[in-house]
């Protein structure tokens, strides 16, 4: 066995990458999150040559795709993906995920719910025992200072608005129970999306180790039986 005592993150990535592309099927719809673990995917995925159609999470992640000859549709005219793969910043042994890192798990979180399978791409260095702060969220400008305060401990990110027009923050405050912090961010007027993903939401984790691929199967995949090509 190599010694990867030192962890090579970006060779992680793309092995978990690799396997996320080889679930892909001709004729499905995908949904591409965002992050460097999924800018990974997209020549991993062109390479393949399939007959499918895309939706992409962020702009960014449209154009790279568009560029290596994937076909992107807006996602507003499409109702429902086969398959939706993403990274996530990090990943706890209950199967529940923080992310947001890159600012867009608003939308990356309506792409996972539009779709029968969600795949999550990470190297090892994203999984954790339990979850830490801090939490991304996306705030509405308007009532940004009452929304804060309601939020509690959070601070602004120096970074542009979503593409939405949301303000990026990071939620500060203790993230012990998952569920419940998900429960109040979700309640909060003013609050748009948060990046706690429950492992409902999850179907496959596929974490890069090495050389080889750890897989995490999380929930079954919610679609029909005929609509369930991708997992064993
Ligand atoms: C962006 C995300 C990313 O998927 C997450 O930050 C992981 O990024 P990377 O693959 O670069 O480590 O949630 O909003």
């Amino acid at each position: 066995m190599p010694d990867y005592g030192v962890v090579d993150r970006e060779r992680e990535k793309q092995v978990a990458a690799d396997a996320a592309a080889e679930l892909v099927r001709d004729g499905m719809a995908v949904g591409l999150g965002s992050g460097t673990t999924t800018e990974d995917l997209l020549p991993a995925l062109a390479r393949r040559r399939l007959s499918i159609r895309c939706v992409a999470a962020a702009p960014h992640i449209e154009r790279e795709a568009r560029q290596l000859g994937l076909i992107v549709d807006p996602f507003d005219s499409v109702d429902h993906l086969d398959i939706a793969i993403d990274g996530a910043d990090q990943i706890a042994d209950d199967g529940w995920l923080i992310k947001g890192g890159g600012a867009a798990h608003t939308r990356e979180k309506i792409v996972a719910a539009a779709a029968t399978e969600f795949v999550i791409i990470a190297d090892s260095t994203k999984s954790v025992p339990a979850l830490t702060p801090p939490v991304p969220v996306e705030l509405m400008r308007f009532g940004l200072a009452a929304t804060m305060r309601h939020l509690g401990p959070v601070t602004l990110r120096d970074v542009p608005p979503s593409p939405d027009g949301g303000v990026i923050a990071d939620y500060r405050g203790d993230v012990g129970d998952p569920a419940a912090l998900a429960d109040r961010l979700s309640a909060l007027p003013g609050l748009v999306g948060h990046g706690l993903f429950p492992p409902e939401m999850v179907t496959l984790v596929l974490i890069g180790r090495g050389e080889t691929v750890e897989r995490r199967n999380l929930r079954p995949a919610s679609g029909q039986p005929e609509n369930r090509p991708v997992l064993p």
